[in-house]
């Protein structure tokens, strides 16, 4: 056996290209006391990598130039030197885009494996299902018959974000680019409406959209599409600041006008990092675990094969390519 990885090759000037990674042969590690070796079985691939390529401040250290692209898995344990985990558990992890790692027991989750598919453990069951609850339930606070609006509506976060806020009874817009992601949350996830972002008449779509204003506006994509939002934020309006995706690639391209409004309206806008909140972990996944089992939710995830594409379709995700969650398969 062979281990492959993904190793950052080079930082991004703007948008990332192929050349800014590097696959690599390397030998399969061996688990030291205590740890497993793990076969992951899926790579996640989440905007926040973007933003670890770039070596600037933020609330996690950058990749290296030459190491392995960070990344969250789900994978199988080969070999066990851990009295908590046995040969053959599913775990899941930030085990890197590479095929094989060792890893400590307690850096890993016992993933359930039965009632749904283990790449779940990456999506609406994993991080980017707890983020969504988070942000909407924690800082939201969701009240019935409030007018949620939601960015990036039909990725992994964003479609989740929409229909818990659906289960508490509240009216939904999602913001999505191009008539098939919009007919999709409307149409599969049971969004109430969806507005084009990408269309010449998206602020006025969106004033349509939104008649009684917004009081919960779920941010992951920032620029214009935040400034189109603002002037529409009912008094004491929440904003759950989950991403900004707009300017990963760009920091500071885009002039938010509308900031005034925050003041006018009395907004509260809250930043998160989901990795902060492993307190919460246990009691968002069995709601989503709930939901899920019981139809009250639905997932979707674009699935690429194979290590080698995991460049390509981390490209991809960040320029809109996916429909809902953006998974690698690996074996
Ligand atoms: N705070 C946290 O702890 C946390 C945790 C997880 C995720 N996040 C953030 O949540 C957001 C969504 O993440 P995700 O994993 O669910 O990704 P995702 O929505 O599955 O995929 C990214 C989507 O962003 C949209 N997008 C890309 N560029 C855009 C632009 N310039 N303007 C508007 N939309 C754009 C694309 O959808 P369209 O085709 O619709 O443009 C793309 O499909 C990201 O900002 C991410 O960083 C934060």
């Amino acid at each position: 056996m062979r281990n492959l990885q993904v190793v950052l090759a080079s930082r991004p000037e703007g948008p990332v290209t192929q050349k800014n990674f590097r696959l690599v042969e390397s030998s399969v590690p061996s688990p030291a006391e205590g740890e497993v070796l793990v076969r992951n079985l899926y790579l996640s691939l989440d905007p926040y990598m973007r933003m670890r390529m770039d070596d600037a401040k933020s609330y996690a250290a950058p990749v290296q130039i030459g190491e392995v692209m960070v990344g969250g898995t789900v994978g199988e344990v080969l070999e066990s030197n851990s009295p908590f985990l046995r040969k053959g558990e599913i775990v899941s992890g930030r085990l890197g885009w590479q095929l094989f790692a060792t890893a400590k027991a307690e850096a890993l989750r016992k993933v359930e494996t039965g009632s749904a598919p283990l790449s779940t453990a990456l999506s609406v069951l994993g991080m980017p299902g707890v983020t969504a609850w988070y942000g909407l339930l924690k800082i939201g606070e969701p009240q019935p018959g409030e007018t949620v609006v939601v960015s990036a509506a039909s990725g992994a976060v964003g479609s989740v974000v929409g229909q818990i806020a659906k289960l508490k009874g509240c009216r939904v817009a999602g913001i999505a680019g191009g008539t098939a992601k919009c007919n999709y949350v409307v149409r599969e996830l049971g969004f109430d409406i969806a507005v084009d972002y990408k269309s010449e008449n998206f602020e006025t779509a969106l004033r349509d959209a939104t008649p009684d204003g917004i009081d919960i506006y779920f941010e992951n994509v920032g620029g214009p599409i935040l400034d189109a939002v603002l002037p529409r934020l009912n008094a004491f309006a929440r904003i759950p600041f989950c991403g900004y995706i707009s300017e990963y690639d760009q920091p500071g391209a885009y002039g938010v006008q509308h900031l005034r409004c925050l003041l006018v309206s009395r907004v509260r806008l809250q930043a998160f990092i989901i990795s902060e909140h492993l307190d919460i972990w246990d009691a968002a996944l069995a709601d989503l675990s709930a939901w899920l089992l019981a139809g009250k939710i639905k997932h979707h995830a674009t699935v690429a094969n194979g290590l080698e594409n995991a460049p390509d379709a981390f490209i991809g995700m960040l320029q809109g390519r996916n429909l809902g969650k953006q998974l690698v398969k690996l074996s």
